[in-house]
């Protein structure tokens, strides 16, 4: 895949995969990412998956708030995270497991 990213997103969208790829490891206890390209509307991005089989988020808009964190961490990563890309998806199951998506689409 080409990349056609300005240095702006291409910053903010690996400063998002890292805060998720921390969550994984730290509250998901490891999982899977996933990179894919997609197409949609005559438009290309990049789509990153992170999946893990942890012990799930309870109150995923709490967890989204700014401050809010069970590790006595910051608390900005998911947030953060939602706010550095152009879409942002989460589902999560208590006692099942984590999955978050984020696309970033390339300039036309
Ligand atoms: N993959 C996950 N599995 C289970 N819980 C998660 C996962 N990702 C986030 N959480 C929950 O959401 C909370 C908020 O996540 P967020 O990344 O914003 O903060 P943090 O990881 O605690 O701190 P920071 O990222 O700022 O160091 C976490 O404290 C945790 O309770
Ligand atoms: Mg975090």
């Amino acid at each position: 895949m080409r990349l056609a990213f300005g240095t702006l997103e291409r910053t903010k969208f690996v400063t998002a995969a890292s805060e998720l790829a921390r969550n994984t490891l730290v509250h998901g206890r490891g999982g899977t990412l996933t990179i894919e390209e997609v197409n949609q509307g005559g438009r290309t991005g990049i789509k990153l998956v992170f999946e893990d089989a942890g012990p799930g988020i309870p109150d995923i808009e709490r967890a989204l708030e700014d401050g809010f964190s069970t590790a006595k961490s910051m608390g900005l990563g998911l947030g953060g995270a939602r706010r550095l890309v152009n879409e942002f998806d989460i589902t999560s199951t208590v006692g099942q497991g984590t999955r978050v998506s984020i696309v970033q689409w390339k300039r036309r």
